[in-house]
Parts: C-alpha cells; sequence; structure tokens
C-alpha cells in the first residue's frame, strides 16, 4: 500500500529546509524498499513546527515537527508512517489546538490539498463557487458579495461589494480586475500563504470578480520577493488556461477572462492602489490624485477593480455558500473572518483565521503563546508599518474593525508584531518617520518634507534636546501629516509615532502623559 506523506512548499518552510526534509524522506522510502506518495502541501501556518511532516493514516492525518534532515531515519525507525511514537509526534494534526481553534474560510484548503493539482481543488470544492456565478447575472453576483458584508483585506476596509457596484454600473468597452499582492506592511505573509498554498482559489475569486463586473483582463501584481509565490500562480494559471477555467469562453460559458501575473519592483508604495496602477502602465509609482477613483477611472484609464489577494480569495466561498453563510462569521459590521498573522517576538508566530471578535490578548497568549523571550509583552504594532503601537492596557480590543477606530488604531491587513520589554519606544517612532523618508513616493510637502524633519525632531527628542519645544513641534507635524497628506502613507506615520509617544512617555525622557501631550 502507498502511504501519502506531506511535506510543505511554502516559503516558510522551504527557509527551515523543507526541500532538504522531502529529499531525504524520499532517499530513505528508496532505501528501506518502501513506496510513498510524497505531496508538497502548503503551510498550516505554524512556523515554530515548520518543517511540518504530515502522514496519512485511517485515522487522519498524523504530524511531525519540526523535523530536520538529520531527523529523517530516527522518524522511518519509529515507524512514523503508521503514526508511531518519536519525540517530533505532535499527534493528530487537526487536533492540534492552534488548528482546532480556528475557523478556517478562505484558508480552508491551505495544507489540506496539494495547491500544484487542479483535480486536487475541485475535489475539495474548488470552483463550485465559479459554477454558481456563471449562472447569475453581475448583479447578483454583486449581490452575493454585498450580501456577504466582505470589507476590504487589504488595509482600507472598504465594502468589496459597493466597490464592485460602482465598476458594474460604469460602462466602458473595457474593465480590469487587478488583484493587489505587493503585500508590504510588515509582519504580513497570509497572501504570500495563498498564493503559494492554494493558488487556484485566487484564481477562481479574481474570474468571478471580472464575471461580476464584465472585465476580461486581470492582473495579479506581485511583489519580486516571492517567486515561489510567482512560480506557483503562473503554473496554476496555465492549468486553468488548460482545463477552460480561463480564456475566451469560460467552462463553454461564452464568458472570456484572461490572467496574468506582473511583478513589482520592491517599493512600499506601489501597494497603493492608484501607485500600483501607474507602475502597471509601466511608469513610475507615483500616487495619482482621487478622484476619480479606479473603479470609475482606473488603469489606463479604464474602471478597475482593485482588491487584495485574501478579499479576492474570499469571494469564491460566498458564492459557493451564499452571502448570508460568511455573515454570519464576525461582529457588528466586520463580517466573515480575518486571517491573522502573528510575527516578531512570539513562542508561536503564524496564520490564525478567525472570525472577527477574538481578542488581542487571546491571539498573543493563547496562540502565540507569550513571547519568545520569556519577558513580558510591551507593544504589539498591528496593521503594518503605519499601524498604532498598543500597549498592555490595550490587549482586551476586539479584532474589529470599529473597536480598532476607537482606540485610534486600524488593523489593516490583520499583521500583529510583537515586542518585549527590551523595545525602545522613541527609537520605533524615530524608525516610522524614517521609514516613511524612505518610502514616500514625492508627490506630496507634508510626507515628502515632513518626514525628513520628523525624523531630525524625534533625534533631538531622543538626545534630551528641548523637550517642550520639541514635543509640541512633533505633534505639530503629525497633525500636518495626518491632514494634509495625499495618501494614507503620510497620512498614517502619526498613528505609530503619537502612539508610541503617547503610550510610551518614558521612552521619550518625558515622566507621564500630561507632559506627552
Ligand atoms: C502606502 C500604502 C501601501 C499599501 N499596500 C498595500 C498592499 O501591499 N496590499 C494591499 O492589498 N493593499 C495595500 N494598500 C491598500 C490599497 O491602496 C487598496 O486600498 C487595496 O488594494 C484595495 O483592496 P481591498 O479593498 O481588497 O483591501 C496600501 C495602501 C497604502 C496607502
Ligand atoms: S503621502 Fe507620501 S507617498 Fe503619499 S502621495 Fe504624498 S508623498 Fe506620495
Amino acid at each position: 500500500m502507498t502511504i501519502t506523506v506531506y511535506v510543505p512548499c511554502d516559503s516558510g518552510a522551504l527557509c527551515l529546509g523543507a526541500d532538504k526534509v522531502a529529499s531525504k524522506i524520499v532517499e530513505e522510502a528508496k532505501n528501506r524498499n518502501i513506496d510513498i506518495n510524497l505531496i508538497r502541501n502548503g503551510s498550516r501556518g505554524l512556523f515554530w513546527l515548520e518543517p511540518l511532516v504530515e502522514v496519512s493514516t485511517d485515522k487522519g492525518r498524523i504530524a511531525y515537527g519540526p523535523v530536520q534532515p538529520h531527523d529523517v531515519v530516527s522518524l522511518f525507525d519509529a515507524d512514523f508512517l503508521t503514526a508511531g511514537t518519536h519525540p517530533l509526534a505532535l499527534g493528530l494534526t487537526d487536533e492540534i489546538p492552534y488548528l482546532k481553534q480556528q475557523e478556517r474560510l478562505t484558508f480552508a484548503r491551505v495544507g489540506i490539498t496539494d495547491p500544484a493539482s487542479l483535480g486536487d481543488y475541485l475535489a475539495h470544492d474548488g470552483y463550485r463557487g465559479l459554477k454558481n456565478a456563471l449562472a447569475l447575472s453581475g448583479a447578483n453576483i454583486v449581490k452575493h458579495v454585498t450580501d456577504s458584508g466582505l470589507r476590504g483585506r487589504g488595509g482600507a476596509a472598504f465594502p468589496t461589494g459597493i466597490k464592485w457596484n460602482t465598476v458594474l454600473n460604469t460602462a466602458s468597452e473595457q474593465k480590469y480586475i487587478i488583484c493587489n499582492a505587493d503585500e508590504g506592511d510588515s509582519g504580513t505573509y497570509s497572501d504570500r500563504m495563498i498564493m503559494e498554498g492554494d493558488p487556484f482559489v485566487l484564481i477562481e475569486g479574481m474570474t468571478i470578480a471580472g464575471i461580476a463586473v464584465g472585465a476580461t483582463q486581470g492582473y495579479i501584481y506581485l511583489r519580486c520577493e516571492y517567486p515561489h509565490s510567482h512560480k506557483a500562480l503562473n503554473a496554476s494559471i496555465s492549468k486553468a488556461y488548460e482545463a477552460g477555467y480561463l480564456g475566451d469562453s469560460i467552462l463553454g460559458s461564452g464568458k472570456k477572462f484572461d490572467l496574468e501575473v506582473r511583478l513589482g519592483a520592491g517599493a512600499y508604495i506601489c501597494g497603493e492602489e492608484t501607485s500600483l496602477m501607474e507602475s502597471l502602465e509601466g511608469k513610475r509609482g507615483l500616487v495619482r490624485f482621487k478622484p476619480p477613483l479606479p473603479a470609475i477611472s482606473g488603469l489606463f484609464g479604464k474602471p478597475t477593480v482593485v482588491n487584495n489577494v485574501i478579499s479576492l480569495a474570499s469571494v469564491p466561498i460566498i458564492l459557493d455558500k451564499g452571502g448570508e453563510y460568511y455573515k454570519n462569521f464576525g461582529m457588528g459590521r466586520s463580517r466573515g473572518t480575518l486571517p491573522i498573522q502573528l510575527a516578531g517576538n512570539l513562542k508561536q508566530p503564524g496564520l490564525i483565521e478567525l472570525a472577527f471578535g477574538v481578542t488581542l490578548r487571546e491571539l498573543l497568549y493563547d496562540f502565540g503563546g507569550g513571547s519568545a523571550s520569556g519577558r513580558p509583552i510591551k507593544a504589539v504594532q498591528v496593521g503594518g508599518p503605519l499601524g498604532a503601537y498598543l500597549p498592555e492596557s490595550q490587549f482586551d480590543t476586539l479584532v474589529d474593525y470599529e473597536a480598532f477606530a476607537a482606540i485610534w488604531a486600524v488593523l489593516g491587513h490583520g499583521g500583529i508584531v510583537a515586542f518585549d520589554d527590551t523595545v525602545d519606544m522613541a527609537e520605533m517612532a524615530r524608525y516610522s518617520m524614517e521609514f516613511c523618508k524612505i518610502e514616500s513616493c514625492g508627490k506630496c510637502t507634508p510626507c515628502r518634507i515632513g518626514s525628513t524633519r520628523g525624523m531630525e525632531v524625534i533625534e533631538d527628542i531622543i538626545k534630551g534636546h528641548d523637550l517642550n519645544k520639541n514635543i509640541p513641534l512633533l505633534r505639530d507635524l503629525c497633525n500636518t501629516l495626518l491632514n494634509g497628506s495625499l495618501c494614507a502613507l503620510g497620512g498614517m506615520t502619526p498613528y505609530p509615532v503619537l502612539s508610541a509617544l503617547n503610550h510610551f512617555p518614558a521612552d521619550f525622557g518625558i515622566a507621564d502623559q500630561a507632559d506627552a501631550a
């Protein structure tokens, strides 16, 4: 009997030696005349256990990890192919609490299927959403998305249904779907995990979007730092064309949708949707004025849907199970699930997909296991480099767009980076200004010049120079950035800067909050 063994091909697992582990397993099986079927699956997202090797048994999949090449002989000696006991044995994969407590809708197949196999995708409910969509009018597809309550997962949380409706109702002989796969936020990797672990779900989501709004061309704008995603997407796009899921007449419906991947050159600002379109048009990534909205005049001046990877990858399940099904997860105006990414100083970093409504504390301690250093967690930055720093007193905040807005913070793309008590928050504030300075596209003055001046002011504060003058000056500058910037790069840099100053005044040489005012 052939035994199936899974070793992830996700970049995270590859960095930790997954390829060498896979080769060693094949070699050892051959030496022992054992017939195995090796599948390179996506990562389950439990990074401290990678490379996570799984074996298919009649009781379910059994996990071992983290496995290094030198562990492989002992795994065979321990009969791991029949769930033998071994120091690295973790039991049934589905029973690992970190996984068991999740609610995986968008990530339902990631880690389970062979991401390169269209057959496996179809066998696990793949393309059911597209088949339903092909039987609906564009307006009815958009209605499902609107009913689901899905809001953009790229950062701004704009309702996806409203965006699609604008493109649907804007007459044009050509419309476009762009998938924003620039994933520039610190501590985020959910886009990458989808593209490497279940690329067909993104292709299906984009195809549904195209059919819904009447767009016949799609582009995935992918950051060049993701070579494995690039390979996985291109291979899956070819397979989708061969099987009739892309092209001139999708599944014989007469509806056309073409798709290709374009690589970005690595500027953070090219994740901003209008710079992204400039870059796609072959120009320097410079932010455009809005209006006009991209939904009305976007790529090459045509109506364009720009959505994040996770937004688009959430569409197939909405069209498969209905908008109401998706909407039943979550709280308030934050509907559905969010793939949260834990990073930084944590024992158990990884991907956690959960309905909105979990607390930060649960994520950091129940899932994350507390700091890796064993020291108290002093601050977390949520939502990438433009997100606020939150102190321990705010760890009971619910993961919900409105709850975060109420404490002057953002959820962004769902990345959480933890810092222990050795972090210097004044230095982090200085770094935020430096980041803005380095990544500024230069189009507007508050950001182009303000970020450099902001860095200088914080450097003066760190040196203890004239705090009575420099603290109000920093606040005044942040106010100008907040209100006078053309886009959120300059407009949100005050979030990390002021949250650091307000919550951690001692790090700025100030006795308390009153002095920080
Ligand atoms: C400086 C900056 C960087 C951004 N980077 C990204 C990014 O890497 N990925 C992304 O999806 N959205 C990013 N966005 C948000 C996009 O402009 C846009 O809101 C998003 O792609 C829309 O998709 P959604 O509605 O599905 O979230 C960025 C915005 C700004 C201001
Ligand atoms: S805020 Fe910065 S990045 Fe945004 S348009 Fe202005 S200069 Fe460019």
